[in-house]
């Protein structure tokens, strides 16, 4: 998604604001821009279509000196990834300058009555209105953060802006309503403005999140918040922890191939702390819910998008065997529009690695309004939608750069376990089957490591199949929604049409597709509906399907039965999908690369879907 980075202080904002665009990069974007007021009063703007490399090149020996600037990386929504449609965007005099993240809802209007009084628009952005709006609100010698207020007031939709001007220099204004936002507030009287702290910690630790309505000015003395509605408001400030080198890709070729290692370590800090061996149950210090009114709960709805619905699909199969609740799982950008059946009985789950999500933001505020108790699986420390659900589980799993979901996943299915056991011990499950699944839980780190060891294997079965155009993927139980998750990530890396079945659904259709181009990944791990997979394996084999199958480790029959075997420590089945899902990823990581695919940054995807 598109990036904001904004500078005020007492060193030259453009050097600044570009580190803070290229820390940006991962979102995803098409081009990218800043302003700068100069030394001499002006106010200076440069943005081009593509990669910040080009902006780069065209400030290259006349970049425009001056402390205070704003810059932006673009994901086009409204209108192609072209120079004029680039941010920042400028008044008509050329002394405003705006950076937005977000959609304005009603901009066809706005546009309509600014051209009514005379405005010019140059670009077929959305954005383009918010700068007419404070130009046209900016009279006299008022301030800018008045202005911003005044235009705000009149937009519908989702923002997260930077704006400055040569009439009220060394200062900027910031405002979100639905697109995150959050100041940097540094020594020696430098601030920032950035759309996530991966912008701002090269600079400071010490952040304020604004909410939705809040509107922040910056200025050589200081910075403060007031409300569109409520007035001034004080928002507290953050330390944020990650490390820049926790951003920084630590020796691997790719943030992705990183982050899959990382999940020996990323498991256990979903882990830590969190599991009490004797007592068989987990302790979620954010589920700050009663036991009592847990009790009351009488069903749950999981609501997320992409990856996050794929572990929502295995949190439905985990909360009703420990806590026998009965779950739905729903696509937030579905749950949104259905009128959904919910009530203060009903307990609604988001989860989101960004924390940001549109849609499963929009998902949670229909539920809040229905009056359901939320809760949040969210990565992303401080975002939207773990500052709107009533209570959560941090995953703790530290920045995840690559727009593939990989240590996100595991940790999501991991803290979704947790809550089952948290709920199940609460609600009749045994004192000795929580010993059970704290035991398991606490091997899976340990068990992920031994899987990490085989990643030459899988390279190495990559090769064979990387001219394939088409998989299928099969599991049945826990095992289903790996397999829509083994597809997921090998067509969003790869470009590899995949497709993630029940293996049982395979008669229903999907076998007609079978043939020697069409290779079939089983995940058929040792459980009590093993024997069934492996009658679907040999259903495929018998019309000359090629198969890998991911297996338990001690599984030695399946070998005459299927082409290639990656085996994996045994688990429970509860537990087993976050081991099944390692060689899934490295697979679709490795044809990836192989096929010579922008494996952090997959064309047309971003990291966060911040628009509907
Ligand atoms: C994951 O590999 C995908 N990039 C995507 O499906 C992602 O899971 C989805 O957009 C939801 O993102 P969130 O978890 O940040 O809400």
């Amino acid at each position: 998604m598109c990036g904001i980075v904004g500078y005020l202080g007492p060193r030259d904002a453009s050097p600044v604001l570009l580190e803070g665009l290229r820390r940006l990069e991962y979102r995803g974007y098409d081009s990218a821009g800043i302003s700068v007021i100069t030394e001499e009063g002006d106010l200076r703007t440069v943005k081009k279509p593509g990669k910040i490399s080009v902006l780069e090149e065209a400030l290259n020996g006349n970049r425009p000196m001056g402390n205070c600037g704003i810059a932006h990386t673009r994901w086009a929504t409204h209108g192609g990834p072209t120079e004029v449609n680039a941010h920042p965007h400028f008044s008509a005099d050329g002394d405003i300058a705006v950076v937005h993240n977000g959609i304005i809802e009603n901009a066809d209007e706005l546009r309509e009555d600014l051209q009514e009084l005379g405005y010019e628009f140059r670009s077929e952005t959305d954005t383009e209105v918010i700068i007419h709006l404070i130009d046209e609100a900016f009279k006299g010698n008022q301030a800018l953060e008045n202005a911003v207020a005044a235009a705000l007031l009149q937009v519908e939709g989702a923002y997260g802006i930077a704006v400055i001007s040569t009439r009220d220099p060394g200062k900027i204004v910031a405002a979100r309503n639905g697109s995150p936002l959050l100041l940097g507030i540094g020594k020696d009287g430098e601030y920032l403005v950035g759309s996530d702290a991966a912008a701002l910690v090269t600079r400071t630790r010490d952040v304020v999140y604004l909410d939705d309505g809040d509107v922040a000015v910056l200025n050589g003395e200081g910075h403060w918040t007031f409300h569109l509605e409520r007035g001034a408001v004080d928002r507290p400030i953050h330390r944020v922890t990650w490390d820049l080198g926790a951003i920084e890709k630590e020796g691997f070729e790719h943030f992705m191939l990183k982050e899959i290692f990382e999940q020996p370590s990323s498991l256990r800090d979903v882990l830590r702390g969190r599991l009490l061996a004797d007592e068989g149950v987990s302790k979620l210090g954010g589920i700050t819910i009663s036991d009592l009114e847990l009790l009351r709960i009488k069903r749950i709805i999981i609501t997320a998008c992409g990856t996050s619905w794929h572990s929502a699909l295995l949190g439905e199969y985990m909360i009703e065997e420990l806590a026998r609740v009965p779950v739905e799982v729903e696509y937030a950008s579905e749950f949104r529009y259905k009128s959904p059946l919910v009530d203060e009985t009903t307990l609604v789950i988001a989860i989101s690695q960004s924390g940001e999500t549109a849609d499963t933001l929009a998902a949670l505020r229909e539920a809040k309004r229905r009056g359901a108790p939320t809760m949040g699986i969210v990565n992303a420390v401080g975002s939207t939608i773990a500052r709107e659900t009533d209570f959560g589980v941090y995953l703790h799993a530290g920045p995840e750069i690559g727009v593939a979901s990989t240590k996100a996943f595991t940790s999501q299915v991991v803290a979704l376990a947790l809550f089952g056991l948290y709920l199940g011990r609460r609600r009749g499950l045994s004192l000795e089957a929580g010993h059970r699944i704290v035991r398991a839980l606490s091997a899976l780190p340990n068990q992920v490591e031994r899987i990490l060891e085989k990643d030459g294997d899988i390279r190495a079965l990559a090769e064979k199949y990387v001219d394939c155009r088409n998989f299928l993927y099969l599991g049945r139980g826990y095992q289903f929604p790996v397999a829509l998750e083994g597809a997921l990530k090998l067509k969003e890396v790869s470009y590899i049409h995949a497709e993630g079945y029940p293996a049982a659904e395979m008669k229903h259709g999907p076998i007609a597709l079978i043939d020697d181009d069409m290779p079939v990944v089983a995940l058929a791990p040792t459980d009590p509906i093993y024997a069934k997979v492996l009658s679907n394996i040999e259903e495929v084999r018998a019309r000359q399907g090629r198969v890998i199958a991911v297996v338990t480790e001690g599984n030695t029959d399946i070998a005459e039965k299927v082409d290639h075997v990656i085996s994996v420590p045994v688990s429970l089945p509860l537990t087993q999908a976050v081991l099944t899902t390692i060689p899934l990823q490295l697979l679709a990581y490795h044809m990836a690369v192989l096929r010579g695919c922008d494996v952090d940054q997959p064309r047309n995807l971003a990291k966060s879907v911040t628009v509907e």
